[in-house]
């Protein structure tokens, strides 16, 4: 599907960056990655909305994580389940996020 992941064992963001819940870009130059959390549930996906292809993200990086289960992409509200990235409402339809693998090791987000 041509997207290029980071490395497994890449470090993509300190934890503790994040605000829990919500989401923050992983800083990593290549193939932009929203990192969402809610608790201890940590999830990364290409930084995409299935919609209409803009950021899932405000310009600011801040992420909008409604009820500490849903990621709402800020253009349109389509709404996306965090741990799975299932469309769930608004216009984007059936779709899926692109999912980028990550664990939690030292307090740092990594490329699973
Ligand atoms: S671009 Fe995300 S809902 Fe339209």
């Amino acid at each position: 599907m041509g997207v290029t992941l980071p490395t497994p064992g890449t470090v993509l963001k300190a934890l503790d960056a994040i605000p829990d819940p919500g989401g923050a870009p992983a800083d990593w130059a290549g193939t932009p990655i929203l990192i969402v959390r809610s608790g201890s549930t940590v999830r990364a996906y290409v930084n995409v909305c299935p919609h209409q292809g803009r950021p899932l993200c405000l310009p600011s990086g801040r992420a909008l994580v409604s009820e500490g289960r849903f990621i709402v992409c800020p253009f349109h509200g389509a709404s996306f389940e965090l741990e799975t990235g299932a469309c769930v409402g608004g216009p984007a339809g059936k779709s899926v996020l692109t999912p980028a693998p990550v664990r939690v090791e030292n307090g740092q987000v990594i490329a699973a």
